[in-house]
């Protein structure tokens, strides 16, 4: 596949953890570009279940190398912890590199997230409180963002958490929240960076190399289209890049390299945290979805809002990710249900539409306009060929690549590695 990227095509959750791992097979290289431990992805291999924050889901692949690129925020706590983890479990972390331009997440960075949360009050936007935000805010601010590589010179970086701590202490005090102990917090992070320092490497270089030397590599997206900080349902969003283009400066390859662009889509649709979602349900419908489909998030353990296929949205991720194909994941959850509708445009004041507004007023006024298709009642999970699925499940999935103008060239039946289907 050259290089792929696979990212969400959704609000997250979609179930790119397992799809990676399902590429990883043939990678040589799997790269994260965008997003921190904001990110839960699972994957499931045999009775081992694992979820993974930081490092990249390819890291199962005890032959890929694995990377964390420029574009990621990182709390190094959190990196050693997943590591040894893995280490724990037998999974080979030695060949993991991560680049000295990556962010730290500082505790401020938390703090501050939990702070501006409490502030926004009715107008949250239901963070994971990982100090995501907060730390992107200041590699844009610049002055006093601390990176990967600010560990390998522990003079100056104890010199440039006094500094920096002595302006987050006075913001938080404006908060009223509880300042830092700026020795406390360098010795800490200082205490990380002889399991952190010795993987920097030119991730850049590496990956660009591999990929002209023709090997196979992986980019991992976090998050989903929808979350995209530009692109996606801003001020509902995350603080990052999700679409396509983080991939590009997330890692610093240049665009013409990439060769596939792989959307994941769950047959249905979720959200954790606030934001308009035009399908959402609040029915039994809804509830048999969170059910059958284990709604809950990997990382806050927060519900996560169930809603029908929402092919607008999907339409919107085709475009601005320029995508190749399709991987809808989770069809065995649908079994059961007599009509599944799939919401094909939207009627926004009146007037319908097949685009996802660009005006925010317009998004929060859209209702969906639905296309009812019949359902299927067999369990699908053992099901390997697509020609094997109930002829209404093949309908449904015609539709929807119809609709999208993308085609879906992979479909899961079950959160297993070998639970898929390709066409
Ligand atoms: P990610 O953040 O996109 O990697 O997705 P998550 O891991 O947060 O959430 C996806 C959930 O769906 C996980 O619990 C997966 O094990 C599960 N999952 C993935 N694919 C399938 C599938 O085809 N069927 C079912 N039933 N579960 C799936
Ligand atoms: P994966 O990679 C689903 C959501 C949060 C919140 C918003 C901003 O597992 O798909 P943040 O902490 O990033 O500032 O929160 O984004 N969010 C996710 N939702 N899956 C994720 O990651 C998410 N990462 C962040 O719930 O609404
Ligand atoms: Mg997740």
């Amino acid at each position: 596949m050259g290089a792929t990227i696979v990212l969400g095509a959704q609000w997250g959750d979609e179930g790119k953890g397992r799809v990676t791992d399902f590429f990883a097979e043939a990678a040589d290289v799997v790269v994260r570009y965008q997003g921190g431990n904001n990110a839960g992805h699972t994957i499931i291999i045999g009775d081992e279940h694992f979820a993974l924050s930081l490092i990249p889901s390819g890291v199962m692949n005890p032959s890929a190398v694995p990377i964390i690129a420029n574009g990621c925020v990182i709390d190094p706590a959190v990196l050693v912890a997943e590591m040894d983890m893995l280490g724990g479990r037998g999974v080979d972390v030695s060949r993991l590199r991560i680049s000295p331009d990556a962010h730290l997440i500082m505790p401020w960075h938390k703090a501050l997230d939990e702070a501006y949360e409490t502030r926004r009050g009715p107008g949250a936007i239901g963070t994971t409180k990982k100090g995501i935000g907060p730390a992107y805010q200041d590699k844009v601010i610049r002055s006093s963002a601390i990176r990967v590589q600010d560990l390998a010179d522990p003079v100056a970086f104890r010199e440039r958490v006094e500094r920096v701590a002595s302006e987050k202490n006075a913001i938080l005090s404006a908060f009223g929240a509880e300042p830092y102990d700026s020795t406390d917090v360098a010795e800490d992070y200082l205490a990380l960076a002889d399991r952190v320092v010795p993987l920097i490497a030119d991730t850049a270089l590496l990956i660009h190399d591999a990929i002209r030397s023709g090997k196979e590599v992986l980019f991992e997206g976090a998050q989903g289209t929808l979350l995209d900080v530009d692109h996606g349902t801003y001020p509902f969003v995350t603080s990052s890049n999700t679409t396509a283009g983080g991939a590009v400066t997330g890692s610093g390859i240049g665009p013409k390299l990439f060769d596939e662009i792989v959307g994941v889509s769950k047959a249905y649709t979720t959200r954790v945290g606030e934001g308009p979602f035009p399908t959402e349900l609040h029915d039994e419908a809804g509830a048999r979805m969170v059910r059958v489909g284990g709604e809950f998030g990997v990382v806050t353990g927060r519900q996560r809002r169930p809603g029908w296929l929402d092919v607008v949205a999907l339409r919107y991720a085709a475009r601005v990710n320029s995508l190749t194909s399709l991987f809808l994941t989770k069809l065995d959850v649908l079994s059961g249900f007599d009509e599944v509708p799939v919401a094909v445009a939207y009627d926004v004041r009146g007037t319908k539409t097949a685009h996802l507004p660009h005006l925010a007023a317009d998004l929060a006024a859209a209702t969906p306009v639905y296309e009812v298709m019949p359902g299927w009642q067999e369990d699908i999970s053992a099901v390997r060929d697509f020609a094997d699925l109930p002829a209404t499940a093949r309908a449904y999935i015609e539709f929807v690549e119809d609709a999208i103008g993308t085609p879906i060239r992979w479909v899961s039946v079950g959160p297993e590695r070998q639970q898929a289907i390709q066409r």
